[in-house]
């Protein structure tokens, strides 16, 4: 049995760190203290975790002594200003923004697909982008048998994924709407009830998106394989919680859709829906609140040479965000190496 830890959690009020801390009354991750933080805003704001009642208190820089584990989900800003004192005071951090998930010395983990490399950390692990985490668990059981060259994928991702300003904004909007009332436009760039865009981040100079970049850079990182070809199109779409995506592959060699549909259900974490042949498929209203990666309408992609396509959905704030740093955790303490095993002169954070 490990030793119970002091744990933060940076962000305890926002979308992410809420589901976090339902997570934390799912699993028997060891907890001796438990420190909710957020932004100054919600300070004094009173939150039951495991039947206890917890006092929210604003992160500071002093936020840290004496903790174990940092989990932060409040934006990149907050995890750079924070994550390098609270590793500093000898805490591992476990971050879900992107502040440091292409940083060569910190490991970019996904447990069921690279859990390995956390035993590499310098302080820091980041969790892949909600997008990416979906994609991957089910691009890896298919890549170790028989490489992938080639991924085209088009994600539908849902308001929770840009926080809990945008689920609010879905709702008054539909309402309004509904009402016939005007809207007001303020977390997302455009309209989201009704209505779906393809832009999530910012517009980089190549035209795709930064989320695109993300999706693209971070799948090659944590499959350890620079070689594949990845082009992504992200959508924002009118849908509370879950991402789904459509993907199509191709291989080195020929990928018989039964023998993919099996080498998916053989990973854990992953479910197959269904199949070609029938009427059901994984959808984000029916997943909601549930742990795994859905994998459905598995084909064959006739348009190329060894092709595959696929509809993915997962909950983009469990296994897309909360889940995969809680495992990552989880898989830290399995490998008993919660402290630096090698520290390196070049750690970037
Ligand atoms: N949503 C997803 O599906 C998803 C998936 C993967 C990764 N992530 C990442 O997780 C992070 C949080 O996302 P979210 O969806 O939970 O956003 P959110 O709902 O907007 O919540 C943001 C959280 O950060 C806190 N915060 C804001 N400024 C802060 C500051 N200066 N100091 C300390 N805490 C501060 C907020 O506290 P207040 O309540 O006090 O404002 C709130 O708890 C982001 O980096 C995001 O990229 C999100």
């Amino acid at each position: 049995m490990p030793r119970e830890l002091n744990v933060a959690v940076v962000g305890a009020t926002g979308a992410v760190g809420r589901v976090f801390l339902e997570i934390l009354e799912q699993r028997p991750f060891p907890i001796n203290h438990l420190r909710l933080l957020a932004s100054k805003r919600s300070a004094g704001t009173r939150v039951s975790v495991r039947g206890q009642e917890l006092m929210v208190k604003e992160a500071t820089l002093d936020s840290f002594d004496g903790v174990d584990i940092v989990f932060i989900s409040a934006g990149a800003g907050v995890s750079r200003q924070l994550a390098p004192t609270a590793v500093e005071k000898g805490a591992l951090v476990i971050d879900k923004s992107s502040a440091f998930r292409m940083a060569p010395t910190v490991p970019l983990v996904i447990p069921e697909v690279n859990g390995q490399d956390v035993e590499d950390h310098q302080g820091v692990i980041a969790t892949p982008n909600c997008s990416t985490i979906q994609l991957v668990m089910a691009l890896h059981p298919l890549h170790r048998v028989n490489p992938i060259k080639r991924v085209v994928v088009d994600t539908y991702q849902s308001a929770s994924g840009a926080g809990g300003g945008a689920i609010n904004e879905l709702r008054e909007q539909t309402r309004a709407l509904s009402q016939g009332k005007s809207v007001t436009v303020e977390a997302l760039p455009h309209q989201i009830a009704f209505n779906l865009f393809p832009h999530i981040d910012d517009f980089l100079p190549d035209g795709y998106t930064k989320e695109e970049e993300k999706m693209m850079a971070e799948t090659r990182k944590v499959l350890h394989d620079q070689t594949i070809g990845i082009s992504a199109t992200c959508v924002r779409v009118p849908v509370y919680t879950c991402h789904s995506e459509a993907v199509h592959l191709e291989f080195e060699n020929p990928m018989d859709p039964r023998q993919a549909s099996y080498l998916l259900n053989e990973m854990p974490g992953v479910t197959v829906m269904g199949d070609s042949a029938v009427d059901s498929y994984p959808m984000p209203w029916d997943l909601a609140g549930t742990d795994d990666v859905y994998v459905g309408r598995i084909r064959k992609d006739p348009s190329i040479s060894n092709g595959l396509a696929m509809w993915i959905v997962a909950d983009n704030l469990r296994k897309g965000a909360a889940l995969n740093a809680l495992q990552i955790a989880e898989e830290v303490l399995s490998r008993d190496c919660l402290e630096i095993r090698s520290p390196s002169a070049s750690a970037d954070v």
